[in-house]
């Protein structure tokens, strides 16, 4: 080993995610146990930044394996873009004596992370942690059930009143540019249709699996929209459904932020403290800049280079299944 890891700091940044706090108590815990000391940094790479970083113990991360959003705070943080930011960071890293950085979140962090990791040699491991389930090379992230089950509740619910007024309920769901969250909440609820910007959809589509077409003793549907499927998102759907079918009525429900709260399920509790544990296993085995993830159950190593750039397909069942099951 070309040096010993007597401290690592971990941070989450970017959207929060349920189960956040899960792998931020398994790495705490299992850094602990190997003798490793654990830095908290606060509200990701600007934590870095401000230098607004606190040693953590085993009961510092007490009580909180049930509990959404991340008791470290997370932000998005334009400063680390600057050559000048990540620099700052680096300096307050040597400064606390941290050897190494355990980064938990999406995209835009293990963007972050691999320039940080090229420029300044920093080992890094990356956790998956975003409702998006977006990154290559990981069959779930943290936060992605959670999610998937309360947009399958909200549904649910939505179902009563559409069912009940006999109304066309357009439902937006988020996701970035990935449509695994829509599709997946749209087959577990029963929508008629999903909108999802892996897969074009035009209106004629959406107006077959509301009841013009294949079945027409339907009188309600829910219609699951991808927030970036269409510019404009479920709004935008709304008006050319309205304007092709006045007779129809339509309502629009943006489900927002309230997708990324919640206590965290099983899944995703269990899949949080496997990678927490997980990325201390990685440091210690000497790997660098791999994101945690799970394959067939399995913990793998990914490049965090192929996390960010190479890109998860839809399964074909899947998107097969939506098109039976909506009949
Ligand atoms: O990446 C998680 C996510 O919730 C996306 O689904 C969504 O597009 C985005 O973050 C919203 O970001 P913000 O909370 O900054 O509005």
């Amino acid at each position: 080993m070309e040096y010993k890891i007597n401290c690592i700091g971990v941070f989450t940044s970017g959207g929060d995610a349920p189960g956040m706090n899960a792998a931020i108590r398994a790495v705490t815990r299992a850094a602990i146990s190997n003798g490793i000391k654990v830095k908290a940094i606060y509200r990701g790479y600007k934590g870095l930044i401000d230098d607004d970083i606190r040693e953590f113990t085993t009961q510092d991360v007490s009580g909180i394996v049930q509990r959404g959003g991340t008791i470290i705070k997370s932000a998005r943080c334009m400063e680390f873009k600057m050559p000048e930011g990540r620099k700052l960071a680096y300096e307050n890293m040597v400064k606390e004596g941290i050897d190494a950085l355990i980064a938990i979140g999406g995209d835009g962090t293990f963007t972050g992370a691999r320039l940080f990791a090229q420029e300044y040699n920093v080992p890094i491991i990356g956790i998956p942690g975003t409702i998006d389930n977006d990154l290559w090379g990981t069959d779930a992230t943290i936060g992605y059930d959670t999610a998937l089950n309360t947009i399958m509740h909200c549904v649910d619910m939505l179902r009563d009143t559409a069912t009940s007024h006999e109304r066309v309920f357009l439902v937006e769901v988020m996701g970035r540019d990935a449509g695994f969250l829509t599709l997946n909440a749209a087959i577990a609820a029963g929508a008629e249709a999903a909108i999802i910007p892996e897969r074009a959809t035009i209106l004629e589509q959406i107006e077959e699996a509301i009841g013009q077409g294949r079945r027409k003793s339907k009188n309600s549907s829910i219609v699951l929209v991808q927030e970036h499927a269409i510019d404009g998102g479920a709004q935008a759907v709304a008006k050319m459904m309205e304007e092709a079918h006045p007779e129809y009525s339509t309502r629009v429900t943006i489900l927002g932020h309230l997708q990324r709260g919640g206590s965290p399920t099983a899944n995703d509790r269990i899949l949080a403290s496997r990678m927490g544990i997980a990325a201390i296993q990685a440091l210690l085995e000497e790997q660098r800049n791999v994101m945690i993830g799970v394959q067939n159950d399995a913990i793998v190593y990914v490049p965090l280079t192929k996390a960010i750039h190479e890109k998860k397909d839809i399964k074909a069942d899947k998107w097969a299944a939506m098109q039976i099951l909506s009949i």
